[in-house]
């Protein structure tokens, strides 16, 4: 069915991203590259952040014949010098409309076992370095005309895994929602909206062996839809969070997960 000029305009308006730029971190694999590519195709530039500079550069030469473009920023996002230069890429940009703090690890222990470093780590990375991004981007998000800020939590972020050896991954992505919600609070009156999206299980470097052994099939039967989400279907949430139309929606979680959060 041929999408009339007017319906293509009506559709840019609400979730165009034309002449906005988005950060995306975690950007280099998995459901990150995903987002970003998403937002290129809706017309944004795209600062694509993580370590592994070639995959980054992948991205953007696949990128080329989309609507936006993507410039990349190798960057550790546990250390100062990795914030400090995503303020950098933003900064040569002149500005930041959109943060997807998306980067994010997990490592497996139980609660009684774990030992602290493995805590740390885990915190270091899914809290710590989103809490201190959006703190160093913040001055560019107040200059936008529509600032957003979409937090990547997780199912564990609203409810208990059901598998043991995630305390950290669970505790880190709860505590990603709190400060979703009060950072939405707090810069309501600048004209940011702040929202997590909180994703089941998607096949990617994160999940591959977990989804590759015994234990996929009895996690798939919490899923109502009985099959895990393919990163496509990630991106229209986050399309609508990053976009002019969902400026009265702040503080939210949604999440993408085949219904498991409904049970
Ligand atoms: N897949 C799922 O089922 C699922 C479900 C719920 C939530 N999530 C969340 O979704 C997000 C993306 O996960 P994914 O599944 O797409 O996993 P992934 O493929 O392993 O991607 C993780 C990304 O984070 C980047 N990263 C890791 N450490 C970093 C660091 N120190 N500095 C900068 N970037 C770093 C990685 O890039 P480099 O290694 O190149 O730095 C990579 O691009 C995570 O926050 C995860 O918790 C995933």
């Amino acid at each position: 069915m041929a999408v009339s000029q007017s319906s293509q305009d009506y559709l840019q308006g609400l979730f165009g991203q034309s002449g906005r730029t988005a950060v995306v971190t975690g950007a280099s694999s998995g459901l990150g590259a995903e987002m970003a590519r998403a937002l290129v195709s809706a017309g944004a530039h795209v600062i694509a952040v993580a370590r592994r500079e070639h995959r980054l550069d992948a991205l953007r030469d696949g990128a080329g014949g989309l609507a936006g473009t993507v410039t990349t920023c190798v960057a550790d996002l546990g250390t100062d010098a990795g914030i400090d230069a995503v303020a950098g890429a933003v900064r040569d940009r002149s500005g930041c409309d959109v943060l997807v703090a998306n980067a994010g690890t997990a490592e497996v222990g139980n609660v009684e076992s774990m030992d602290d470093e493995s805590f740390s780590r885990v915190m270091a990375l899914n809290l710590n370095a989103q809490w201190r991004l959006a703190k160093a981007l913040f001055p560019a998000l107040v200059e936008s005309d529509a600032g957003r800020v979409i937090n990547i939590a997780s199912i564990h972020g609203i409810l208990a895994p059901v598998r043991p050896g995630l305390a950290a991954y669970a505790a880190s992505k709860h505590a990603l929602v709190g400060l979703t919600r009060t950072q939405a609070v707090e810069w309501a009156k600048h004209g940011i909206t702040v929202n997590a999206i909180a994703p089941g299980y998607f096949p990617t470097e994160m999940t591959a062996e977990l989804l590759a052994s015994r234990a996929a099939k009895r996690l798939q039967q919490f899923v109502p839809m009985d099959r895990f989400g393919a990163p496509q279907e990630l991106v229209s949430a986050l399309l609508f969070l990053a976009s002019p139309a969902s400026g009265y929606v702040t503080g939210t979680v949604v999440p993408v997960d085949g219904g498991w959060s409904a049970w």
